[in-house]
Order: C-alpha cells, then sequence, then structure tokens
C-alpha cells in the first residue's frame, strides 16, 4: 500500500521576490489557504496518510502550519469563537507530517535523495509542494497513479503526471518522449529537462506528482549535476529508462487543472480562480470583478 508522501519544499522561490523574502512561496495564499494546505488535503483525499517535507532555509512556517495549535484553539473555545474551529480541522486530519532539511540548494533530485532513509524499501508518492492539482481538492490523479501501480506493480518503476502545454512554455518543464499512446496512459521513451520549443520530443509537462520504487535512489547517485550544480529528478529519470526500467506517463484529465505557483503571472491566476470560485465568496468576487470591466 502506498501511503508515503514526500513533498519537496526547500526552493528558493526567487521568481517571486519580494513577496517570498521572508515566507516560504508554499505558504502563499491561494483563495483561503495556503498552497500546501491544497497539496495536503489533495493528497489525503488519494488517501495518503504521511508527508514527509523536505524544507529549507525559512520554511519553518510549514511545520507550524501542519502543527497543532492548541493555544488558539483555547483561545477560540474561550471566546466564543468556536464557529472558526472547522477552519482548524486539517490540524486534526488522522495525518502524520514528518520534517527533514536539504541542507545544501542542490536541485530536486537531491532533495528527493533526502528523503531516501524514510523510505524503508516502499514505493512512494513524490508531490511538489508549488503545484495544485485540481480546484478545491477536485484532482483525483494520484489515486488513479497508485490504482495503476498496484494493478502493474511487478513491472513498473514509476509513474509520472503530464500536462499538456503550449509549445512555447516546455523550456519550464520535464518533457516526456512518449512511446505509442493510449487514451489514459503511455510509457515513457525518454524524458528531457527544459527544452527549447525547437528540441521538444512532445508537449507533455511533468505535473508535479510522481510514484517511484525505491530504485529511484540508485539512480539519483548516479545522476551527474547540470552546469549550475543541481541534481534533477529528471535526469535520474532518464537514466532508468535507458536502463530498461519501465516508466509510465498519465496525463492530467480536462477539468483538472494544474497550478503553478512560480511566477507572478501563474500565481496571480491560481489566486483569481480559487477566489472567484470560492464555495462562500466566489459569487461576490465575480460581481466585484465584472464591476471592475
Ligand atoms: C520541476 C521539475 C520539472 C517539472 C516542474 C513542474 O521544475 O524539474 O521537470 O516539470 O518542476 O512540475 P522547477 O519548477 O523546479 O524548475
Amino acid at each position: 500500500m502506498i501511503d508515503l508522501a514526500i513533498i519537496p519544499v526547500a526552493g528558493r522561490g526567487t521568481e517571486l521576490l519580494p513577496l517570498t523574502k521572508s515566507q516560504p512561496k508554499e505558504m502563499l495564499p491561494v483563495g483561503g489557504k495556503p498552497v500546501v494546505q491544497h497539496v495536503v488535503e489533495e493528497l489525503i483525499q488519494c488517501r495518503l496518510s504521511r508527508f514527509l517535507f523536505i524544507t529549507g532555509p525559512g520554511k519553518t512556517a510549514i511545520e507550524d502550519h501542519f502543527d497543532i495549535n492548541n493555544e488558539l484553539i483555547r483561545y477560540l473555545r474561550l471566546n466564543g469563537k468556536e464557529d472558526l474551529l472547522t477552519e482548524l480541522a486539517f490540524e486534526r486530519e488522522d495525518a502524520e507530517y514528518f520534517y527533514t532539511r536539504q541542507r545544501h540548494q542542490s536541485g530536486l533530485g537531491h532533495a528527493v535523495l533526502c528523503a531516501e532513509p524514510f523510505v524503508h524499501g516502499h514505493r512512494f508518492v513524490v508531490a511538489l509542494g508549488d503545484t495544485i492539482l485540481g480546484r478545491y481538492t477536485s484532482s483525483g490523479i494520484v489515486k488513479r497513479m497508485i490504482d495503476l501501480f498496484e494493478r502493474n506493480s511487478s513491472e513498473i518503476k514509476g509513474i509520472i503526471a503530464f500536462d499538456d502545454v503550449p509549445r512555447q512554455e516546455v523550456i519550464h518543464y520535464g518533457i516526456a518522449k512518449p512511446k505509442e499512446s493510449s487514451s489514459d496512459f503511455f510509457e515513457l521513451d525518454d524524458i528531457v529537462e527544459k527544452p527549447t520549443a525547437e528540441e521538444t520530443p512532445s508537449t507533455l509537462a511533468v505535473a508535479a506528482r510522481y510514484i517511484f520504487t525505491p530504485d529511484i535512489f540508485d539512480y539519483l547517485r548516479r545522476t551527474e549535476p547540470g552546469n549550475d550544480g543541481s541534481i534533477q529528478l529528471t535526469d535520474a529519470v532518464r537514466l532508468m529508462i535507458c536502463d530498461h526500467k519501465k516508466i509510465l506517463g498519465v496525463r492530467l484529465p480536462p477539468g483538472e487543472y494544474r497550478y503553478d505557483i512560480g511566477s507572478f503571472e501563474s500565481y496571480y491566476k491560481a489566486f483569481l480562480d480559487f477566489a472567484i470560485h470560492d464555495p462562500i465568496r466566489g459569487n461576490t468576487m465575480k460581481n466585484f470583478l465584472n464591476q471592475k470591466k
């Protein structure tokens, strides 16, 4: 049974300065919740229950957010604000949270390698903490990936979620070269990190969710760092494919949007979309925006 998700949150978030000068980008609000709470709620809905955050400098707000704040709970009770306790219900979800620090900023592959001592030979999910899938916890992609893995567990070493992006955007993502493709999933023939629009093998971009067997760790150790010293997760997957390990790709279905919090433009889009679809305040926000047109 796959119940562990590794959530890398160590990136500096320099594209979002000064917003991210003293707060993690994963704690920026999208609608009424921080980005990383949307991510964890999506994963809980996909039946994951143990979360290991790979953190770095300046990320302690994430630990505080998922901790139980007894002082705040007592304050709300004593001051007749019990209705607000529902906003803290996520603290008491039946989930366990663990934290370890990536002590060198050496890329996503290195961050995943930091999780090795927690994995104990089991398969695990990797979910990037700066990307929300599905509006308001509506994505079941990780659950479908887990089911696919469990049906084919003896032969597959990894499954990766992909999203079709405009060709000019491939430079921001890991891009798949699929073998023959069915509607639901495909086998990877290759994968390339951040190709140019001219060289790209497709427009299928890695969408921040992966499942791996612990085999990935050996390949991460063998992966050469790039020019900037980073070890790319994509390059380790590429080594696995070269070694004839079977890695599958799954497409995000239409309507399960990907909200990437990597730049101001994508962050603003995510915030606006969640604000106008907020179950309580959404209509007010839509009216406000219509009046401003
Ligand atoms: C990382 C991965 C890339 C992936 C992207 C979004 O890139 O290296 O393959 O497509 O996340 O999931 P980053 O955004 O850290 O540059």
